[in-house]
């Protein structure tokens, strides 16, 4: 097994292979002036079971165009098998028709990347685990969640015993995998978008976290709101302190200083996509289920 260092996520791949003792592959990449990609594999991938390591967070088009190349050139030059690591993976959100005239996003990504090359593929913490319905049907996936060790952060800078909080029911199962690690209590708001016009409400009734330390879990950052919604919710509710963790650290524009002046004292992200709140590393994780997938 080697690992093809995807452009969007060189560190990461870098690290991983160095926990797993992988060889790895590196990629020349460019853009030319009209904006198309480009990728070529710098060393040989014949006969291998290669692992690429990209993750697809904006400019997630571009980086999708670079994946499947890159899967397309391990198989042309000979690759035995492919697996892809895609941290995060973009238009999961996507994953069924919400409004007549609609698309499948993930089913015509996840096609066009089967069509490429890709055989197999990991995500972290992706936003339904439903969408893997959607996926090519010969594909191997697996989902690995990155809850537990960005709970185990804030276990080891004092904050044992916070409070869980899940910022919609359908972020619950976050919450109470946080709750096993933290030792506290947890719960979740209620959260209702309209599907036109893309606006959210959030309410926190029956929620008691009245002079606690809380942390809002979920799977995306991405413009803030969510959790600006959140910690306003909680303010109101007593909480003492607010912290916020997600996986997938996107943080479309000012969307760090928004949680900030929000009165959350912290954000914390995994380096699933790359950003200076990414201070949990996935490459642990990833490199374990690498490891049980060449032994097993
Ligand atoms: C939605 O259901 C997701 O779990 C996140 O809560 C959402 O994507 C966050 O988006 P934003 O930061 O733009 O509110």
């Amino acid at each position: 097994m080697k690992i093809i260092l995807g452009p969007a996520s060189k560190e990461l791949g870098e690290k991983t292979a160095k926990l797993a003792n992988l060889e790895t592959v590196p990629v020349a990449h460019k853009t030319f002036p009209d904006g198309e990609s480009y990728v070529r594999l710098e060393s040989s991938v014949q006969d291998d079971h290669v692992v690429i390591v990209q993750t697809t967070s904006p400019p997630q088009d571009s980086r999708l165009m670079q994946l499947a190349f890159m899967a397309a050139a391990a198989k042309t030059n000979g690759a035995r098998r492919v697996t892809a690591v895609v941290p995060y993976l973009a238009y999961a959100r996507q994953d069924k028709l919400f409004l007549q005239g609609e698309n499948i996003s993930i089913k015509t990504i996840t096609h066009m990347l089967g069509e490429a090359g890709i055989d197999a593929l990991i995500t972290v913490n992706i936003h339904q685990k439903d969408a893997f319905e959607m996926f090519p049907k010969q594909w191997t996936r697996k989902n690995l969640t990155a809850i537990p060790l960005l709970a185990e952060y804030f276990v080891k800078h004092g904050y044992a015993k916070a409070f869980a909080l899940a910022p919609d029911k359908g972020a619950m199962y976050i919450a109470e995998h946080a709750q096993r690690v933290l030792g506290g209590g947890a719960g979740h708001l209620e959260k209702q978008r309209d599907r036109y016009t893309g606006q959210t409400t959030q309410t926190g009734e029956g929620l008691d976290v009245k002079g606690q330390t809380v942390v809002i879990f979920d799977d995306i950052i991405s413009t803030g709101g969510t959790i600006v919604g959140a910690a306003k919710i909680l303010r109101e509710l007593g909480a003492a302190r607010i912290f916020t963790a997600c996986v997938h650290p996107v943080l479309v524009g000012n969307a760090e200083k928004r949680i900030l002046d929000a009165g959350v004292e912290e954000v914390v992200g995994t380096d699933s996509v790359p950003s200076h709140v990414g201070k949990v590393s996935l490459a642990p994780l990833i490199a374990k289920a690498l490891k049980a997938q060449e032994s097993g």
